[in-house]
């Protein structure tokens, strides 16, 4: 097929490399221009004004309800149309974790007839949970079940956990401790929308508002053939005496999300999800942006609780909040609404009832599996830009950063390294040698990341196009037989099907080095573009009504499209070393679902370089890890538009602090590496840099802890103080991991001071000078363009590497400082996690696992063993064993220490003494001490005792 641009798609084309002021609001559709988002609002506004007489169509018939194995089944009826049956199942899982799904009888049997003799599914889409979901989830067995005038109480869980199911209407109360934590249907907004033929008016007869959206849709000139018609399903959850909600992202909007249903301050539309390229996005918007996780916490003083909404189609979230009670003078709000209303597929909801945040995010990485441990480069600094112009641009970045003494450890390749946006392919004339290329890198242990989007170009002398075309794995279109065709930056293309198993297999092949001609085991990939992002397609992307393998809708499965596509690339670099030589992969990706954490990080998207970018960037990568996929950046300097350099400064201060840490420009965007800042902006930068990489002991440890805990990277107050409401609504400021660090990168501009919040009365230090701080609350401080706001709690332990190299990999072997923030109570502790940062030894025992822990009254740093199964490790610890610890710095300490000039030092059976240097700290800063080279190892148990 001929690849020719017209006119107006190379208009559009155009105005999608041209950067222009704002979003375009008119390319995506408000919930009142998308029919079942309509209709639902509709439906609860109706239920507003109707008050106490409104009432829900659903009903369960008590006689049918069975419980077996931890599994309650039902059915419910719609009241409506002669009475549509929708079979009820509530799963209560062995760690605590409700399921409530809801299906419709008459599609599960097939017993419908679909429209335009589509070749679609009739069933509800039920494949979410084969993406989302890992593991075996075990059902309570010992759940009991007892009903009582028309409810039926359910106990389960560890907590005397009670699901208290009324009949009629269908609702239902979750209980902890006989005290109501969560409710569906509270407020009767329930609906599923069930199936049912088109009745054709008679001539002259009107149809009915809601049946104008049921059967077709138009929106920018696309129509969506809608062969199975109406068939949303929408629930109220309410969180009684909760006045903070958090996550579902991906939004531009503060952490604690604002009301959806106007008022002061509040939104209009609800939150969205679903996936798009939303090109230049706005900040402090309820609009959709590229990835979905449709999982919400609410917190109030000392509890969480989560609802995880599994749903792959598109879908609006409404939140609201009314007060307790009211006839009180406060105007404190303290229960929390929210409406969730999905375009199709079962009405399925897992709820986690707490106690606190650490159990729920347990939960959910149960559910959705941990965050994948990434590997050591991958958390190090990142350098991009679209695009390096030639492998010689390549190398003259890569020396310029030795040169001006800028660590960085990854150098990116965007769409035009290809040859004419083939993936896997080089341009022949700028990247004739790609492989001499990654050797120059690897001298100094850097990678190379080359961008893969699944766009194909639709040229049959292309041959990854040619063989997905020959063997069926690209999408199809609404007929269910063609390859679909659309536009994306090759022109011309098609899209490859990650939801066809034998596509994966393809797709997996092509990153074979016999395939992927060029690419080394040094070469990792950027998945792009996966919401999917099609030019010409209905809101920039595929039409619903497009066909995926097994005959399912793409409206079904939108928004794990992203996730099917870059889990295959991940398989993909995981295998293509052969077996037992396995490297941890990286993927990077935009488009995102619940379960993206396991295979990728995510940045996210096309940011502009602008102040209110630089402070969006933080509360939306807080939103992303308390929803369970933490290893995720901004693009560093904002992608569109040139940074003053005052902002480019600013914004490396920030992203040494992102998960995920990139610099990235747009392709009409000036040069900007930060050895191009001059001074004093490039010092500045190679200091934040520098502070990044000291910080990657902390870093990786904290990504550990995540991977196995499900904790968050970046930690917003709420998390790590759940009893201090005055921190619930915070998200500029933020701990990192477990470490007690508390950062405030300055996001605005021409800042000298900031305030800070500290959350409790523990002492808490400058990172920096060790200014002290004793009183909880707001407290201003310096943050001049040099500062970045940075503080330790008193009580931790912190790993560093001070020794500055050119990549992260040449800090292997370097010595460890350890940081002693003395609490006031005269202790501390942290930990260290340690391995080889590449492959998955770790996973048979290689690694080196640490516990420190200080305390005054026998005045010892101790190093004791964390790891269970430490023979496992000897011959890791083998090889780490000449790794020491450098330097040991202790703050917070009082005038005594002055006189101690050395200290005791114990390891196995061998003692000896090291010398320590006492300063004292003059105007407001803590007194510290320096024990130089200690010379006790990182592998072993040793003590350094002060007295
Ligand atoms: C998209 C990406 C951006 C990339 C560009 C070209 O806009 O979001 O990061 O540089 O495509 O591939």
């Amino acid at each position: 097929m001929s690849a020719r641009l017209t006119p107006i798609l190379i208009l559009s084309f155009l105005s999608l490399l041209q950067p222009a002021q704002m979003v375009k609001h008119e390319n995506f559709k408000t919930c009142s221009q998308s029919g079942f988002c309509k209709r639902n609002r509709a439906l609860a506004d109706r239920a507003q004004s109707a008050g106490a007489s409104w009432t829900a169509p659903y009903e369960l018939d008590g006689k049918t309800l069975q419980l077996k194995d931890g599994v309650l089944t039902g059915k419910i009826w719609k009241t409506e149309a002669g009475g549509i049956e929708l079979p009820l199942e509530v799963s209560l899982f062995e760690n605590g974790v409700a399921r409530v799904t809801i299906d419709e009888a008459q599609r599960r049997t097939g017993e419908i007839t679909l429209r335009h003799d589509s070749k679609a599914r009739k069933e509800r889409y039920d494949g979410a949970e084969k993406w989302a979901l890992v593991g075996d989830h075990k059902c309570q067995k010992t759940a009991t079940m007892e009903t009582k005038e028309g409810v039926t109480t359910v106990a389960y869980g560890p907590d005397n956990y009670e699901a208290r199911i009324t009949h009629k209407p269908f609702s239902v109360q979750f209980l902890k401790g006989g005290e109501v934590y969560i409710v569906f249907n509270d407020r009767n907004l329930i609906n599923v929308e069930h199936w049912r033929p088109k009745i054709e008016k008679a001539e002259g007869e009107e149809p009915t508002e809601d049946e104008e959206t049921y059967w077709e849709e138009t929106f920018g000139g696309n129509t969506d053939s809608k062969p199975r018609g109406p068939e949303s399903v929408a629930l109220d959850i309410t969180f009684p005496g909760y006045d903070h909600v958090y996550g579902i992202p991906e939004h531009a909007t503060s952490l604690s999300l604002k009301e959806t249903r106007g008022g002061e301050g509040n939104y209009n539309e609800p939150y969205r999800l679903y996936n798009s390229d939303v090109f230049e996005y706005e900040t402090d918007s309820p609009m959709t942006l590229y990835g979905s996780i449709p999982f919400m916490q609410a917190q109030k003083k000392g509890s969480t609780v989560g609802v995880f909404w599994l749903s792959a189609a598109e879908t609006w979230v409404d939140v609201i909040k009314t007060k307790q009670n009211p006839h009180a003078l406060t105007t404190e709000k303290a229960s929390t609404q929210t409406h969730w209303i999905s375009e199709s597929g079962l009405l399925d909801v897992f709820v986690l009832l707490g106690p606190d945040a650490a159990w729920v995010y347990r939960q959910y990485g149960e559910l959705t599996g941990f965050t994948t441990l990434p590997a050591m480069f991958s958390i190090a600094y990142h350098q991009c830009r679209w695009n390096y112009v030639s492998q010689d641009d390549v190398k003259d970045v890569d020396r310029k950063f030795d040169k001006f003494d800028i660590p960085y450890d990854v150098i990116w390749l965007d769409i035009e390294h290809t040859d004419g946006k083939r993936y896997f392919t080089w341009d022949p004339l700028t990247f004739s040698k790609p492989e001499s290329m990654q050797k120059t890198l690897a001298r100094r242990d850097r990678k190379l990341v080359a961008i893969v989007d699944p766009h194909i170009k639709n040229d049959e002398n292309y041959a990854v196009d040619k063989e997905m075309v020959a063997k069926g794995f690209g999408v199809k279109d609404k007929g269910g037989e063609k390859v679909y065709e659309g536009w994306c930056w090759p022109g011309s293309s098609h899209w490859v099907d990650c939801f066809n198993p034998a596509a994966v297999d393809w797709w997996k092949s092509l990153f074979k080095f016999d395939k992927f001609i060029g690419s080394t085991p040094n070469l990792w990939i950027w998945n792009d573009m996966n919401e999917p992002s099609v030019f010409n397609g209905p809101e920039t992307t595929m039409p619903k009504d497009n066909i995926h393998h097994g005959n399912w809708e793409h409206r079904d499965v939108h928004n794990i499209n992203g996730m099917s596509f870059h889990n295959a690339t991940y398989e993909g670099l995981k295998i293509r070393l052969g077996s037992g030589k396995e490297r941890r992969p990286f993927v990077l990706t935009r488009s995102f679902f619940a379960g993206s954490q396991r295979s990728a990080a995510m940045w996210t998207g096309d940011n502009q370089a602008d102040w209110p970018h630089l402070q969006q960037a933080f509360p939306m990568l807080l939103a992303n890890g308390i929803a369970g996929f933490p290893f995720a950046g901004a693009d560093v300097g904002g992608f569109f538009g040139n940074p003053s350099k005052e902002l480019l400064t600013r914004w490396y201060q920030a992203g040494a602090f992102y998960p995920f840490f990139r610099g990235h420009a747009h392709i009409d965007a000036k040069r900007r590496e930060p050895y191009l800042a001059g001074e004093p902006y490039v010092s500045i930068i190679r200091d934040a840099i520098r502070l990044r990489y000291s910080l990657l002991p902390a870093w990786y440890t904290a990504f550990h802890q995540a991977s196995r805990e499900g904790m968050p990277i970046l930690r917003p107050h709420f998390v790590m103080f759940p009893d201090d409401e005055a921190g619930f609504a915070i998200d500029d400021q933020f701990f990192l991991g477990g470490t007690g660090l508390l950062a405030k990168p300055i996001v605005k501009e021409s800042a000298t001071k900031t305030t800070v919040y500290f959350p409790d009365d523990q002492v808490y230090y400058d990172y920096f000078d060790h200014t002290t701080y004793h009183r909880k609350g707001h407290h201003e401080v310096s943050a001049a363009l040099e500062e970045i706001p940075l503080f330790m709690r008193g009580g931790h332990i912190i790993p560093r590497k001070d020794r500055p190299r050119r990549s992260s990999g040449l800090m292997k072997y370097d010595p460890y400082t350890l940081v002693i923030a003395v609490s006031s109570e005269g202790t501390a502790d942290g930990v260290l996690y340690v391995d080889d940062g590449e492959t998955y030894a770790h996973q048979s025992g290689a690694y080196i696992h640490r516990a420190f822990t200080f305390s005054y009254g026998d005045n010892t740093l101790r190093s004791g063993n964390l790891h269970p199964e430490p023979a496992k490790a000897a011959a890791y610890n083998k090889d780490m064993r000449s790794v020491r610890v450098e330097r040991i710095v202790i703050v917070g300490i009082g005038k005594e220490w002055a006189a101690k000039k050395v200290v005791e030092v114990k390891q196995g059976s061998k003692t000896w003494k090291a010398k320590i240097v006492y300063t004292e700290g003059k105007d407001g800063k803590a007194n510290t001490a320096v024990v130089r080279d200690p010379k006790v190892s990182i592998t072993k148990d040793w003590s350094v005792n002060f007295t």
